[in-house]
């Protein structure tokens, strides 16, 4: 018996290998911060919750349109136009679980053996396994610390080849927290129009700009017709665990990935997209509540991070993940990130875990209270201190 060669090439995510690990210790008794994974401490909001009740009552528990109900793709419509993102009809929406599987399915639709894809590296490591696993080549994309958190132009240029099908942009930008500028998408599109390739864009984080405003790529001349736009509940309205994602794009586009999912998970449950129309349309005021506090947040542990000898930490423009620069603590950040977890219960990732061009950096999450992020930072500033 064996199992197909591709699945050898399938790499794994991370902040799930810490967090089962994590989970351990914390059962075998010992006080653990989590700042491995991108999850929030703030439930999701009393109203969708209420929502998803009522609907599974009522007996919307069976099988729907496998692009998603017409109510979300509309809510959708209408709340991407509201922020300013574009204009789409329903027919070019299509509902998912989560907005990981749009990665899987868009580099499937798109690439395949000869086909180049370029993403950014550091970046979620997604990008690189499923493009593998598609049989495409990955071409990572430098995202430097002394270009703020940037890949330039020139670097983007010479990556872009005649077998060059996919482009995928996240910003703002996870893990560094960069994003980029409307100058720089407006050179990012023309080169795509040149070349004739297809953007992803995974603008996941784009309600947790902490600067500035989010321009969507897709908003830009000429853009629409080969953007994929990726957004998720799963950060903007603390619903990581429902698993509710939604692209907006053309529909040569929309549709292939639509079949992907009547191929793959058939459809997102209806009860679960009705919760997903109240999160859109509903009151707004919890979410704007989560944006402001990790604005918060942010600002004590970075500030916390940067009084650490050792540790130098740039500050996010947006999401809620910091990643500061180790290289000067004498131990390399894989093992410094295996040392907080095993001996002051702090779990963080590595940089080599989102890529090539990040070995001197650890990614936190500081989606969690001042008080454990507080916490977070005396522990590692004893733990640093410790050995150095
Ligand atoms: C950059 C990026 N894209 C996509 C996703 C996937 O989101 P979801 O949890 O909704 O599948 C994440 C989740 O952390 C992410 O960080």
């Amino acid at each position: 018996m064996r199992l197909a060669d591709r699945m050898s090439l399938l790499k794994t995510e991370n902040s799930f290998v810490v967090l089962a690990k994590a989970n351990q210790l914390e059962r075998e008794g010992r006080s653990i911060i989590h700042l491995e994974i991108g999850d929030t401490d703030f439930d999701t909001p009393s109203n969708i919750i209420n929502v998803v009740c009522d609907e599974v009552s009522s007996g919307n528990t069976h099988y729907c349109p496998s692009a998603g109900v017409l109510e979300l793709r509309e809510a959708c419509c209408d709340w991407i136009k509201k922020n300013k993102r574009g204009e789409y009809s329903p027919e070019e929406i299509v509902i998912g679980p989560g907005g990981k599987p749009f990665l899987y399915y868009t580099i499937m639709a798109t690439s395949g053996v000869g086909d180049e894809v370029i993403y950014p590296d550091p970046g979620f490591p997604v990008y690189e396994s499923v493009t593998l696993y598609a049989g495409a080549k990955p071409v990572p994309l430098p995202i430097l610390e002394e270009n703020d958190f940037k890949f330039t132009i020139d670097d983007l240029k010479s990556r872009i080849s005649k077998n060059t099908r996919l482009l995928i942009l996240n910003y703002p930008h996870n893990p560094t927290g960069g994003t980029l500028s409307y100058k720089e998408l407006v050179e990012i599109g023309n080169l795509a129009i040149e070349n004739d390739f297809v953007i992803l864009s995974d603008e996941v984080y784009a309600n947790m700009l902490f600067e500035g405003n989010h321009v969507s790529i897709g908003t830009l001349d000429g853009m629409r017709e080969r953007t994929i736009l990726l957004e998720t509940f799963s950060k903007t309205y603390a619903m990581t665990g429902w698993r509710l994602g939604f692209i907006a794009a053309p529909s040569w586009l929309s549709d292939p990935l639509s079949q992907l999912i009547t191929n793959s998970v058939s459809c997102v449950p209806p009860f679960v997209q009705m919760a997903g129309v109240e999160a859109l349309n509903g009151e707004q005021a919890d979410s704007i509540k989560m944006m402001t506090e990790f604005k918060k947040r942010r600002d004590v542990f970075i500030n916390g991070l940067n009084s650490i000898d050792g540790i130098s930490c740039k500050f996010p423009e947006g999401a809620f993940y910091a990643f500061p620069n180790v290289s000067e603590i004498p131990m390399s950040a894989e093992k410094l990130s295996d040392y907080l977890l095993d001996e002051v219960g702090v779990a963080t990732l590595p940089g080599s875990a989102f890529g090539q061009y990040a070995d001197n950096h650890l990614r936190m999450c500081f989606a969690n209270s001042i008080e454990n992020l507080e916490e977070a930072i005396h522990r590692i500033s004893h733990a640093i201190s410790t050995f150095s």
